[in-house]
């Protein structure tokens, strides 16, 4: 766990880091580890952390937590958000299935960012996407009534599925994702090698 010492000589130290096998698969209590009370974006599938580091810094006011299932990205990351020492910036390293089930408030997230999660395009590995009926029961649970999802891929069968399984409990509405600058260090890479990118912007219905 990395901290970094805030201005205030006796502030606490930030730990931009969340382990849950050290500190429990409890629910987030978000305005004692943000100190406020702002919205609470989520971005599941955080990669090297560009979104989080970058939307924390141009966003002051809003928190930002980023689940990120592989131990060597959440370092990666968290060493990242240590660095640029923005103290509305989480990462957990854990399953996004097990982290929001056992850990995300019901209500609690105003913002759900997804960026090329892995296809899994074969056959039998098509249950392991991370755009399935379980994680958007969950997202239905903790996103906020006006709550805005955005998902992206660039895998065009992946998208579509995923898109199903939103739009089977959301309103959606495709977006060329060419109208928003690049987000995420997959996005900046296949626009630069010119890839079709696919985006859908999802809300509760009302
Ligand atoms: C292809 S990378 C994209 C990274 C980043 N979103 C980007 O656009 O640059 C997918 C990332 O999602 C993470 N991931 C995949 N499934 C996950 C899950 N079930 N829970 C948390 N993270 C997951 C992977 O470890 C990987 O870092």
């Amino acid at each position: 766990m990395r901290l970094v010492e805030t201005e205030a000589a006796d502030a606490a130290p930030v730990a931009f880091g969340i382990n849950p096998r050290e500190t429990g698969f409890e629910r987030f209590d978000f305005r004692a580890i943000f100190g406020n009370a702002n919205p609470v974006v989520l971005e599941i599938g955080s990669g090297k952390g560009r979104f989080l580091r970058d939307s924390g810094a141009s966003r002051p006011d809003t928190n930002f937590l980023g689940v990120e299932k592989s131990l060597h990205y959440y370092r990666v990351i968290e060493k990242r958000l240590t660095s640029a020492a923005l103290p509305n910036t989480r990462i957990v390293n854990h399953d996004a299935l097990r982290v929001l089930s056992e850990m995300v408030p019901d209500k609690s997230i105003s913002e759900v960012h997804i960026y090329f999660p892995d296809p899994w395009p074969r056959k039998r590995e098509q249950k392991r996407r991370l755009v399935r009926p379980e994680i958007v029961e969950q997202l239905l649970r903790v996103m906020l009534p006006e709550a805005l999802g955005i998902y992206v891929s660039d895998h065009q069968e992946a998208f579509v599925s995923g898109r199903e399984v939103l739009a089977q409990h959301f309103d959606i509405e495709d977006r060329n994702a060419l109208d928003s600058p690049p987000r995420t260090n997959y996005e900046a890479k296949y626009r630069a090698e010119g890839r079709p990118i696919y985006e859908v912007r999802f809300r509760i219905r009302s």
